[in-house]
This record gives structure tokens, sequence and C-alpha cells, in this order.
């Protein structure tokens, strides 16, 4: 195992291709949330860095990247993609490290990456404009064109994904890219920028600069060369981004997390619904923007409901990343603590079950028990707020309007679920419920590269995935001629 894939060195910024320290030298500790050992130094990049960084990507568009047919930028994410492909087991490896994720759940964030790549690499010559009829004498025509240097400050839960989905489709736009890893995990962006680089991407297309949300980030969210941000992380810092960009005009895609319910009726098929009611909120310890972390039963399937997640959960063990268990440590001892907390304020509910952390999980690692608690009111704050960690609510309802009303009584509104065998109820809670996507009778369906997601209410707004995003990463002219 190396934490230098292709030579990576993870104490450098990427900035016009070339590796280099920043400005002040200055470091920061990365840890291994699985024993809590230090991992390595990485860089603390700074204002100064971000305007270096800047510049580039200017220079970028303004040379030989802005001057690429699309076919040859879809060429060269293609390339990215396959790259990634031949570098699974390191990504892979680095991810559980930097994470804390079990070993499978992150191989699938690389095979994730992989496929934003080639979809977006197969996207790039695909996107045009339009003619539009007008007056007699005119042609009208539309160009969508890339906004020029674009802002991505990225969380550590889903550092691969979240690369894949936001910078494959700048790319793709063509746009250069500032890339502001989160300071609690950097190293695959860093590894897969030089994986990028060997694969032909020119000088200064993606720039990475490390630092803390407080400098980089907030240098990156205020810099007036930026002409879009696209940011995923915490409701709190989401409107400091918002207000940062407001300043020089940019749009924003805000992608902020939410409070995601799964709702079964009474004619479910229960025993398909039980591992996708469970994983949607155990998955990467629960640490997923789109985490379902409350399971809405109708009255008439409630006990059958929760005794089988009850089950689940009793089998649960979490444990260290390499150990590939169910369930990893979370992502640093904070983030530990604001889940101990949450379930703390479950004190007065009952729990239902929980899962084990293995006997020798190391005793430095940030390891919560998975916990499912049940009796919770829906005003509840284990029912309202995100707790980003392995927690979930169970909660009864009578009918369907009740369920709804409950399902949309939070102020997130990210993902939802209906488990239902009838079709009209389907398509009724498709449309009545909050969420920017809807899964019926299933839930994520397997990462949807494909699939438009983003959030509504304190979820934030945008699209990011799917062609959608491109239509986000870009900008549309309408050219009128007058020619008689
Ligand atoms: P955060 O929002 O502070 O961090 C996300 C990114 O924003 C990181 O790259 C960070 O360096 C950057 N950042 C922080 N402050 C900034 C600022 N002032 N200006 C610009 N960038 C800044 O999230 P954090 O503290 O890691 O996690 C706290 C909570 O946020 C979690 O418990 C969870 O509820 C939520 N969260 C949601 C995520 C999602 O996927 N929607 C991802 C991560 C956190
Ligand atoms: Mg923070």
């Amino acid at each position: 195992m190396t934490l230098r894939p292709l030579g990576m060195d993870p104490a450098l910024c990427l900035i016009g291709g070339a590796w280099t320290p920043p400005e002040s030298r200055d470091t920061l500790e990365l840890r291994n949330p699985s024993d809590g050992s230090t991992l390595c130094a990485i860089a603390r990049g700074r204002a100064v860095d971000i305007d270096r960084a800047v510049e580039a990507a200017g220079a970028a568009i303004r040379g030989a990247w802005g001057r690429l047919p699309n076919f040859e930028r879809g060429r060269i994410l293609h390339r990215i993609g396959q790259a990634v492909l031949e570098n699974v087991e390191a990504l892979a490896e680095l991810e559980a490290l930097d994470v804390g994720k079990p070993l499978k759940q992150a191989r699938a964030d690389v095979l994730a990456l992989a496929r934003y790549m080639e979809f977006y690499a197969g996207a790039a010559d695909k996107i045009h404009g339009a003619t539009i009829p007008y007056l007699d004498g005119y042609t009208v025509y539309t160009l969508r064109e890339p906004h020029g240097v674009t802002g991505h400050i990225i969380p550590w839960n889903y550092p691969m994904q979240i690369i894949g989905r936001s910078v494959g489709a700048a790319l793709a736009m063509g746009n250069a890219c500032v890339l502001k890893p989160a300071e609690e995990a950097c190293l695959t962006a860093l590894a897969f920028a030089r994986i990028a680089q060997e694969a032909g991407l020119p000088d200064g297309a993606l720039n990475v600069v490390p630092g803390l949300g407080s400098e980089a980030g907030a240098a990156l969210a205020a810099h007036p060369g930026v002409h879009h941000i696209s940011f995923t992380g915490s409701v709190g810092v989401g409107k400091l981004i918002q207000m940062a960009a407001a300043e020089h005009v940019v749009p924003v895609t805000l992608e902020l997390g939410g409070k995601s319910p799964q709702l079964v009726f009474e004619d479910a098929d229960v025993e398909a619904a039980l591992p996708f009611l469970t994983n949607a909120g155990i998955q990467n310890a629960g640490q997923t923007c789109s985490a379902s972390s409350r399971i809405l039963v109708h009255r008439s399937r409630y006990d059958e409901v929760l005794a089988g997640m009850a089950d689940r959960y009793g089998a649960l063990r979490a444990g260290p990343a390499m150990a590939d268990l169910d369930v990893g440590p979370l992502v640093s001892d904070r983030q530990r603590e604001i889940v101990e907390g949450f379930i703390a304020k479950g004190a007065d509910l009952e729990i239902a079950a929980r899962g084990v952390v293995v006997a020798d999980a190391p005793a430095g690692g940030a390891y919560v028990s998975p916990t499912l608690f049940t009796g919770a009111a829906p005003e509840h704050s284990l029912a309202q707020e995100e707790v980003f960690g392995p927690v979930q609510v169970v909660i009864p309802f009578d009918t369907e309007e009740e369920a709804i009303s409950i399902a949309n009584g939070t102020a997130y509104g990210l993902v939802a679920s209906v488990w239902s065998a009838d079709g009209a109820r389907q398509m009724r809670l498709a449309r009545k419920l909050r969420a920017g996507q809807v899964f019926l009778n299933n839930y994520g369906a397997g990462g949807g590269v494909e699939l438009p997601f983003g959030g509504t209410g304190l979820s934030g707004h945008g699209r990011e995935k799917g062609f959608e995003a491109l239509y986000g990463f870009s900008t549309l002219k309408t050219v009128a001629a007058l020619h008689g």
C-alpha cells in the first residue's frame, strides 16, 4: 500500500500543471480514522495559493485547453476514466485509509468515478444549442458556453464520487477547475489529479489546493476570478458560500444533505425493502448526503419492519476500514462527537437495536455503534436534524396524507422513496414528495451517475449528475442575426 500512487506527493498542490508546496510551506496533518494514527502531511493552502490556481485556470481557458474541440475533451476524459480503472485497488486503499470507509465501499466509489468520466466523456460533444424560429429576416440560435473558471469545494465523505460528478461535468463543458478538497480527506483528490495529468489533461485545466475551509475554501468562494462555485457540505458553510458568491454575482450549486425518508405502505414487499431500508442508513457509516435516516411505516406493518431492521442492526459489525466490515469508523473524532451528541439526544426514545464495534477495533479509531431508534415523534430532533452517522429512526403512520405530511415535514428535501405495490399511489407520491429524487420500490439505485441529483429547501439547489449537470456547468448565449 502506498500513499503516493503514481508518485503523487500528498504535501503538494497542483497549480498550472506543476506540483508545488503552498507559498507558506505550512502543512496540516491527515489522520487515519480507523486507528487515530497520523497518515501524512498535506499542504495548507491559503488565499495566495488559491490566487495562483485561479490564475492558472484562467490561463488554461485562454490557452490549449480552451481551444480543444469538444470531442478532444471527451477523449481526454475517457482516457482519465480508463486510467482510474487501471488503479482501482490503489485508489480504493487510499480512500479507505483516509476516510475510514470499508474497502468494498471505497472500491465502489472508484468505479463510480470511472463511470462519471466515461459518461461525461461521451457527453462532451453532444450538448448543443438550438435554432429558434423568430421574425421574418432573422436567424436565431443558441450557443452553450463554459462559465470559465469553476470552483469546487468538496467534503470528505465521498471525495471520488463528488469529484466525478462535479469536476467531470465541468471539464466536459470546457471549464477549468480549481478544486479545494476537505482537510479531513484529500488523498484521492490529489491522486486523481495526478492520474488526469498522466492521461494528458492540459496544464491548468484542473488545479488542486488542499487546505482549511476557513482559509483556502473561503478564498476560493470569494475569488473574483471564479465564475461558478459548486459546493457539497454543511448547510452553514453552504450559506457562507452563497453569500461570498453573491459579492461577484456568481452562480452556485449547493448540495447540503438531508433527512431523507423511506415510506413503507401496507401493501409493500417488506422482504424486498428491508436491505434498502437499512443499507441506506448505514452505508459509509451514515455519512452520506442522501442517507435515509427516517423510515416511515404504516402501522399495520410497523412491528414487522422494526423487527426486520432490528435483526439486521444486531448483525452489523463496525471496525477498521481494511477489515472491510459493514461499517467503518466515522471520519474523525469531531464527527464521532457530533454523532454521539445526537445519540444522546435520543435518551427519551427506545433503542430498537444496535450493531457492535468489533473487539479488536483500535482504541484510537472514531467508532460508533450503529443505532436504530423507535418511538420518535416526527418533531423530535432525531427525526428533524441531519445526524451524518449510522443512526435511523422508525416512525409509524396511519394514512397516506399523514405519511406525506411527515415525509415533507423537515427543512430538507433531497431524496425519498415509496414502498408500495399500488401504481397509482406511486405516481401520486412521486409528485407530492418534496425531494430532488424519488425512488419507487428501491432506494439509491446504485449511485446513479446518469440520474440528475440535488435538493430543495435546506438540501440546496442546482443539479449535478446526468446531462443536467452539463447545463449547470455552462451558460446559454442567444445569437439573433437580422439578415433580411
Ligand atoms: P463543512 O461544510 O465544514 O466542510 C465541507 C467542505 O467545505 C470542506 O472542504 C471544508 O474545508 C469546506 N469549508 C469549511 N468552511 C468553509 C468556509 N468558511 N468557506 C469555504 N469552504 C469551507 O462540513 P464538515 O464540518 O466537514 O461536516 C459538518 C456537517 O456537515 C456533517 O456532520 C454533516 O451534517 C454535514 N456534511 C454534509 C455533507 C454532504 O454530503 N451534504 C458532506 C460533509 C458534511
Ligand atoms: Mg466544518
